[in-house]
Formats: C-alpha cells, sequence, structure tokens
C-alpha cells in the first residue's frame, strides 16, 4: 500500500517574512548558512532615489557603489547556504554630458519615483559618453570577495524602449550573474532543461541519416538528441508592465528559471536543510528503423543529499535582500518555497504583502500564506 501523506495546515502554509531596513544591518540577525537561493536586483547606481536614509545607488562615484553592494553581498553570503546560490540582475548606464543615458528602460515609468537628473560625472577611467560597465565592476569585485562567478546571462528584452541614438546599437538586454558561495551547489539541470529541435546536419559533424545515439570515431564523440538541451545563457522576456505601485519590478518569467534551478521541488531535510537532490538518467531505447537508438532522460525522482535519520522534509528559503513590490516572493509561491524580503522602504513592504496576498484577504488567503515575524519562524 502506497503511504498516504497528509498535510497539516500548518504544513500547507507557506511562509514569508518582510523586515525593515537596510539589508546589511537587517541579516546580522540572521544564522550563517540558513538561505538556500537569493534572487534580487539592487537599485542601479545613480537611477532613482528610493528616498531613505541607509539606500544603495545615491553615492558619487561607481567606486563607493560598487563597495556598498559588496558589503550588503557579503552578508548576503554569510547567510547563504554552503550549497545555495545568488542571482543578481543588474543594470548599467551611460556617463552623458545631458544627464545619464539610462538602459533600463524596464524602470522607465517609475521617473516620479525620483529618478536623478544628473550631468555627466568626472572620473579618471570613465569619459563621457561611455558605458559605465557596471555590472562587470561589480562580478568581478565579488569575485575579489570570495564569490565564484559562475555565469552571466543575457537578459534579451524582447520589448526594450527605442533610445534615439545613432552612434551605437540600441541597448536590449541587461545582465543576470550567477554566484556561489562553494565550487559545488544545489543545481537542479533537469528542471530547467530547455527544448531544441535540432536536427543532426545541424549538429556540427553529424550528417542527417545518423541516429542519436552515433559514435563517431573520427570525432570520438556520440550524437545525442533528445529534444531537450541544457539551458542557455540566452534568456529572452518581455519588460514587466508597470502597475503603478513600484518603479522597477523585474519580470517574474525572468526569475522563475532561477527558483526552478536552485531550490528543490521536493524540499530540503527537516532537520539540516539539505536539498533534496533529483536523479535522473539517459536511458537508449531502440529506434524505429532498428538502425542505432534513442535517447531519452528519465527522471528517477528525489534523493536525500544528507545523512540525516529523518525523511521529512521541508520548503527551501528564498531571500531577496533589494524586495521592492515581492515579485521574488510571488515566484517563491508559485514553485512552493518560503520566502523573506527586506527593503529600506516600509512602503514597499506594504506593497508587497498585498502582492503577495493577492491583493485581498480573505480567510482562504491567510490558509495559504503565513506571514511570521522572526527569522527563527520560518528556517
Ligand atoms: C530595483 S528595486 C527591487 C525591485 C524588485 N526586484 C521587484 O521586482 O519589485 C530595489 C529596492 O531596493 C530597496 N533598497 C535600496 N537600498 C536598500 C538597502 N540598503 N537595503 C534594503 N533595501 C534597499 C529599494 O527601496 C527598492 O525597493
Amino acid at each position: 500500500m502506497p503511504k498516504i501523506e497528509i498535510m497539516s495546515e500548518e504544513d500547507m502554509q507557506k511562509k514569508f517574512l518582510l523586515l525593515n531596513g537596510d539589508s546589511k544591518n537587517v541579516l546580522k540577525d540572521f544564522p550563517d548558512d540558513c538561505i538556500h537561493t537569493v534572487v534580487t536586483s539592487p537599485p542601479y547606481w545613480q537611477l532613482r532615489d528610493y528616498f531613505a536614509d541607509d539606500q544603495l545607488g545615491q553615492e558619487k562615484t561607481p567606486e563607493e557603489y560598487v563597495k556598498n553592494l559588496v558589503g550588503i553581498l557579503k552578508e548576503v553570503k554569510r547567510v547563504l547556504r554552503k550549497d545555495g546560490s545568488l542571482w543578481l540582475n543588474i543594470g548599467d548606464g551611460y556617463n552623458n554630458s545631458s544627464g545619464f543615458e539610462r538602459t533600463t528602460d524596464w524602470k522607465r515609468k517609475g521617473r516620479k519615483g525620483g529618478s536623478s537628473d544628473k550631468k555627466a560625472f568626472k572620473h579618471k577611467t570613465i569619459k563621457t559618453k561611455e558605458l559605465i560597465g557596471m555590472p562587470w565592476r561589480v562580478a568581478f569585485a565579488l569575485q575579489e570577495d570570495g564569490w565564484y562567478l559562475r555565469c552571466d546571462i543575457i537578459w534579451e528584452k524582447t520589448n526594450p524602449m527605442p533610445d534615439g541614438v545613432k552612434d551605437r546599437p540600441t541597448r536590449g538586454h541587461e545582465y543576470v550573474f550567477l554566484l556561489t558561495k562553494s565550487p559545488r551547489y544545489y543545481y537542479d539541470y533537469y528542471r530547467v532543461l530547455e527544448d531544441t529541435e535540432k536536427q543532426p546536419e545541424q549538429i556540427q559533424g553529424f550528417g542527417a541519416n545518423e541516429q542519436e545515439g552515433t559514435y563517431r570515431q573520427d570525432q570520438e564523440r556520440t550524437f545525442e538528441h533528445y529534444g531537450k538541451r541544457n539551458r542557455r545563457s540566452v534568456w529572452r522576456t518581455s519588460v514587466s508592465s508597470f502597475k503603478g505601485k513600484h518603479f522597477a519590478t523585474y519580470p517574474p518569467k525572468l526569475i522563475e528559471p532561477m527558483i526552478m534551478a536552485t531550490t528543490s521541488e521536493k524540499g530540503c531535510c527537516v532537520d539540516c536543510g539539505t536539498p533534496w537532490f533529483r536523479k535522473f538518467e539517459k536511458v537508449k531505447k531502440p529506434a524505429d528503423n532498428k538502425k542505432g537508438h534513442t535517447l531519452e532522460l528519465v527522471d528517477l525522482g528525489f534523493y536525500k543529499g544528507c545523512k540525516c535519520k529523518t525523511d521529512e522534509v521541508k520548503r527551501c528559503l528564498v531571500l531577496d535582500p533589494f524586495n521592492g513590490s515581492g515579485t521574488t516572493g510571488i515566484v517563491s509561491f508559485k514553485y512552493d518555497q518560503n520566502y523573506v524580503g527586506i527593503d529600506t522602504s516600509q512602503k514597499y513592504l506594504d506593497i508587497a504583502r498585498d502582492n503577495i496576498m493577492g491583493g485581498k484577504k480573505t480567510e482562504d488567503y491567510s490558509l495559504v500564506f503565513k506571514e511570521v515575524l522572526t527569522i527563527e519562524e520560518i528556517i
């Protein structure tokens, strides 16, 4: 008889914790190694004033901005589990005499939220009209600070704002960096595979008649094709439509693969928090024409990643240290994980709470979501 698992009301509740303040200070109250994944987008340098004393982004120089952001992320690194990861979305800008030429058009409708209108700044290397290169300045500084820079993802915007320039291409992308605390970390490769329709002749070195599984001695490799492939590093998504409450939200679609890849669908050990990992294998199947074989990736289910005695699981914990309107929380809940968001603005935390609760607080919603008040209640 299969074991029937009955979830208690408490088990069904997705927990969230919203904390007000500067992330660097707020995180000091968190224990080490308690967060499974961090998905975030900090305020971009000199783009917008969020009217808080301890906000990031108002620094006078790019160097000061990088230093402050690395300082906050140092604290993030401490609270991140050793098998955890950080997805950092960060935009760039130009040093223009007519004011900064912003490339962060997904934030375009929020100007009244305090867009800065500054003159070109003086800098020892960044000349007027130059691209600042902020994402890479931050990425290299994080590398210096001990993070493992694992991937640069290009967020290709399907609807970038035309910028009217005639002496360079219009920028239609932003960066997302995948950074980790250790060289080995939790990543569900299988869950974020993407579809491919590549035919053999399009795959270098293999002819149209070659079967999946064909080994080419001259190439020393086997042709493998199972309609899926490892996710690529260019992600195409439209810019979020602005809903009038927060000025700088990223699109949920952009961050879905991040949560899917770096939290466990099964959950994590209730005792030590180690995520259960998915096993899969390539299975050979005879091809229809009896020549060669086809390959299929088969999901073998979840396995315990630790040696704890219990098989009980709980949800993984996602953190956004720059919570804004709570998009990261909403996507975390969609994939059945718990969430912690921090923001210097109480106003944005209130917006996030409403967004998380679906805008209305009915009895049903309070059954699904439980707001907790301390980190101890959610880890
Ligand atoms: C780009 S927005 C994040 C938007 C969010 N990803 C979303 O989809 O709604 C950055 C947020 O960081 C907050 N912020 C700025 N400095 C901060 C700090 N030092 N600690 C915590 N939050 C901060 C701002 O108030 C703002 O809401």
